[in-house]
């Protein structure tokens, strides 16, 4: 999402676009469902802060990080309560271990590399205190031939403003569920939106 991430200030109007307004719904559903007020929270590629504020309020201690220094500048006006560090997701291990009762990340584990994303979710594994929950939100490839199909046909349009806005292809999470469980994790919830193209999944630390 590489042009937006340029232009934090437009880049949630944009999100909103690209997701036909799904990811506002979901991040309120995370807040509502997961995040509950005491917990120390991690999110990872917290963009411009619009899931940290939205933590921030419901009484969570939330430390967001992201690669971009121009999201965290935003971040840091729209969830002033929030602690952001400028840092690559694979160097959340200088956090601690045992710390979070939360690990999220909404729309960035897509831009990572398999490798990256390996390593991140083994490493939250650590950073987790025990029933700790990681909890993503992202690009799923659809299951099934035919929802595939649908899936194409609806939202191509939507990939190519993708492509146009962003310059950049995005990793839909393939194997996610393999490389979690792998991990040590325990899947405890699934829930998908946009034809089965972006799935909520929340997984626990047993
Ligand atoms: C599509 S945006 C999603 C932002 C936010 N989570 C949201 O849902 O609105 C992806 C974010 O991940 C960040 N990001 C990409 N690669 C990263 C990496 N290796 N480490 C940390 N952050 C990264 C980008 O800078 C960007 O802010």
């Amino acid at each position: 999402m590489r042009i937006l991430e340029q232009t934090p200030a437009k880049y949630d109007h944009g999100m909103r676009i690209l997701t036909l307004g799904r990811i506002d719904r979901v991040k309120r559903e995370i807040v509502s469902a997961w995040v509950e007020s005491g917990h120390d929270v991690l999110e990872v590629g917290c963009g411009t802060g619009s899931l940290a504020a939205m933590m921030i309020r419901c009484g969570a201690h939330v430390t967001g990080i992201d690669i971009s220094a121009k999201m965290l500048a935003t971040a840091r006006k729209n969830a002033p309560e929030a602690e952001f560090i400028h840092m690559t997701a694979t160097e959340i291990g200088k956090l601690g271990a045992d710390r979070f009762d939360r690990i999220v990340a909404t729309l960035s584990l897509s831009e990572l590399s398999e490798d990256e994303l390996d390593f991140v979710i083994r490493i939250s594994f650590v950073l987790l205190k025990a029933g700790g929950k990681l909890v993503v939100a992202d690009e799923v490839p659809p299951s099934g031939w035919w929802k595939r199909f649908l899936a194409c046909l609806i939202r191509w349009p939507l990939a190519a403003l993708a492509f146009l806005l962003t310059q950049s292809t995005t990793h839909a999470l393939k194997m996610f569920d393999g490389l979690v469980e792998h991990a040590g994790f325990r899947i405890v919830y699934r829930r998908v939106y946009l034809f089965g193209t972006l799935a909520l999944i929340v997984a626990e630390k047993a």
